[in-house]
C-alpha cells in the first residue's frame, strides 16, 4: 500500500533519522510530538493534531476525543501503512464517526436502559443506543476536546490528555477528573495509562476504540486476520447487546479464539449470539482477570503483510467487535468506503453493564480512590 501524501510530508518535515537495511527502515529515535491545527468546531474551538514517532511506530492524535487519527507501522518488508480506520476531516469525526480511534468514557460499552443504582440512589444516563446507554451517552468523552500536553521522558515520547467531566454530565454522578497518557516507547509500543478521580461515588470504564486493519485502512476485509484471545469464557447478550449475566464457555462455539483463528472462519456459523450483533460484538472474559500489571489479552496478525498486534492489559475484559455496523456510508483517508468487516475493534475494559450485574467485577469509583488501568499495544512483523 502506498503511504498517503500526508504521511510523506509528515515524514519529510520531521527529518526522521532512519537507516535502511535491506529495504527495511529502522527508526533510530523518538521524535518530539509536533502540533498542528486540524480544524475548528462549529463554536470556533480549535482542534489540534499531534504527530509523534518512536521505535518505528507513527501516531497521529487529535485533541478532539483523544482520537487516534492514524497509526502507522511497517510490514515485514518495511513498508508503512496506517492500520487504523478514520477520516480526513474533523467534520466527519463530529458528524458521523462510529467512535473511530476515540477515547471512550465515562463508560465503555452499554449500560442497560441507561439506568443503575449506586448506594441506594437511582441514576438515569443519556440513552443513545435504542433504550440503552452506549460509550458514555450522546456526548461522551469521544466528543470532548481534551487538553493535551506533550512529553519526552528518557526514551519515551507521548501525550498526556486531560478532561474533567462535571457532576451529572450524561447523568453520571460526581465530577470525574480524567488523565489519559499515550506513550510511544523506544520499541514502538503504544501504551495507554488511564487515571480518574471523583468527588462522589460513581462508575467508570474507560477504553480506546481504534478500528484495526493490519493490512492498512481501506484495504478491504479483516476476515483473514488471525485472532487469538486469551479467554475461555465470554458474556452472552440479549437482543439489545446487554449481557445476560452468564459467563459462557467458548469451547465448541464460534467464540473460541484460544488458538489463532481467522476472524472469518466461524463468523457465518449459525449461532444465536452472532445474529443480534451481526457478527462478533461481545465481551471476552480474560482468563487472567484483573491484574496489577498488564497481562496478555489478544494477538492479531495479518498473514499477508506480516503485521501483528499484541495487546496486554490490566483489565478483565476485551470487547471484540468485528466492524459489523460499517455499511459503506463512511469513507476513510484512503478514499475507500468502509464496508462490514473492513476493520475490527479490540477494546480492553470492565464488562458491559457491570453497574447492573452484581457478579461482574466492580466498576465503582469512590472519592479518595484513583481509577488506574493500563493497556499496551505491541507491534511486530
Ligand atoms: C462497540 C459496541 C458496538 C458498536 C461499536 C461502535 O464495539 O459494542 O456494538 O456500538 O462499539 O459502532
Amino acid at each position: 500500500m502506498e503511504p498517503n501524501r500526508r504521511t510523506v510530508i509528515a515524514g519529510a518535515a520531521a527529518g526522521m533519522a532512519a537507516i535502511t537495511l535491506g529495504g527495511t527502515a529502522h527508526a533510530t529515535g523518538g521524535r518530539k510530538p509536533v502540533k498542528s491545527l486540524f480544524g475548528k468546531l462549529a463554536d470556533g474551538t480549535k482542534v489540534h493534531s499531534w504527530s509523534l514517532e518512536n521505535g518505528g511506530t507513527r501516531l497521529e492524535v487529535l485533541s478532539y476525543g483523544g482520537i487516534v487519527r492514524s497509526l502507522e507501522i511497517p510490514d515485514r518488508r518495511g513498508r508503512y501503512a496506517n492500520v487504523s480506520a478514520g477520516f480526513d476531516d474533523l467534520e466527519d469525526y463530529v458528524a458521523r464517526s462510529p467512535y473511530f480511534g476515540a477515547l471512550i468514557g465515562r463508560y465503555g460499552n452499554r449500560i442497560g436502559k441507561g439506568r443503575f443504582t449506586l448506594d441506594g440512589r437511582a441514576y438515569q444516563l443519556s440513552v443513545n443506543d435504542g433504550e440503552n446507554s452506549l460509550h458514555g451517552g450522546a456526548q461522551g468523552f469521544d466528543k470532548q476536546v481534551w487538553d493535551v500536553e506533550p512529553f519526552t521522558e528518557g526514551p519515551d515520547v507521548g501525550l498526556r490528555l486531560y478532561h474533567t467531566s462535571v457532576d451529572g454530565e450524561m447523568g453520571y454522578p460526581g465530577t470525574l477528573r480524567t488523565k489519559v497518557t499515550y506513550t510511544l516507547t523506544r520499541h514502538g509500543d503504544w501504551r495507554i495509562d488511564y487515571e480518574a478521580t471523583t468527588d462522589r461515588a460513581t462508575v467508570v470504564n474507560l477504553t480506546s476504540h481504534v478500528y484495526w486493519n493490519l493490512a492498512g485502512e481501506g484495504s478491504g476485509t479483516i476476515e483473514d486476520h488471525e485472532l487469538t484471545i486469551a479467554a475461555s469464557r465470554y458474556t452472552p447478550t440479549d437482543a439489545g447487546l446487554i449481557p445476560t449475566g452468564e459467563l459462557a464457555g467458548v469451547a465448541g462455539t464460534p467464540f473460541d479464539f484460544r488458538r489463532a483463528k481467522p476472524v472469518g472462519r466461524d463468523i457465518r456459523v449459525f449461532h444465536p449470539q452472532l445474529v443480534a450483533a451481526q457478527g462478533f460484538d461481545h465481551n471476552w472474559v480474560l482468563d487472567k482477570g484483573v491484574t496489577a500489571r498488564p497481562g496478555h489479552a489478544a494477538t492479531l496478525r495479518d498473514p499477508t503483510s506480516g503485521r501483528t498486534l499484541r495487546i496486554a492489559t490490566t483489565e478483565p475484559g476485551l470487547q471484540f467487535y468485528s466492524g459489523n455496523f460499517l455499511d459503506g456510508t463512511l469513507t476513510g483517508p484512503s478514499g475507500r468506503a468502509y464496508r462490514q468487516g473492513d476493520a475490527l475493534c479490540l477494546e480492553t475494559q470492565h464488562f458491559p453493564d457491570s453497574p447492573n450485574q452484581p457478579s461482574f467485577p466492580s466498576t465503582v469509583l469512590r472519592p479518595g480512590q484513583t481509577y488506574r488501568t493500563t493497556t499496551i499495544h505491541s507491534f511486530g512483523r
